[in-house]
């Protein structure tokens, strides 16, 4: 093999391996949780499962029905759910969480760990427990946590401030 051989075979393998590494890395950041929109004008808008408001530009106010597509993985324990301006999870004891989730550093959006059972900011990998305090910096205060209250009757969450 020629030294012109080689170096183009070692060229084409190094750029496949950079390729995918960087494939798996930028994948591994993504939130799988699809993120809803705050209903228009907070009355409901075109968006099912909701009523009230979910932008943190006004007081969060807002019912989820989990009984909705939209909002029916919180029906199971250990999952997430990005509603406007908050994210609600269900942690893996089966209780309600609802937290800003725009972190304090920089205010990208958090995401909930079902491994860890926390939330976790992929920016700059600053962690929040379940109440919203931080327990991995750069990120310089706590997420606002807002009330919840399940009917297990009908089904929903009420999320408040
Ligand atoms: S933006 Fe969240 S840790 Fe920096």
């Amino acid at each position: 093999m020629e030294r012109k051989e080689f170096l183009n075979m070692v060229g084409i393998s190094v750029g496949a391996i950079v390729l995918q590494h960087c494939i798996s890395g930028c994948s591994s950041k993504s939130d799988p949780t699809p993120i809803v929109p705050p209903p228009a004008g907070g009355g409901g808008g075109a968006v099912t499962g909701i009523t009230g408001n979910a932008d943190a530009g006004k007081a969060i106010d807002f019912v989820l029905d989990l009984n909705d597509k939209n909002f029916s993985i919180l029906k199971d324990n250990g999952k997430g759910k990005i509603v406007g301006s908050v994210i609600v999870a269900r942690a893996k004891n089966g209780t309600f969480v609802a937290l800003s989730n725009a972190c304090t550093h920089q205010q990208t959006q958090v995401e909930y760990r079902e491994a860890n059972d926390d939330f976790f900011c992929p920016n700059h990998s600053s962690t929040f427990d379940l109440t919203g305090k931080v327990t991995k910096s750069p990120a310089p205060t706590n997420l606002k946590a807002y009330k919840t209250t399940f009917d297990s009757v009908k089904n929903t969450l009420t999320v408040k401030e």
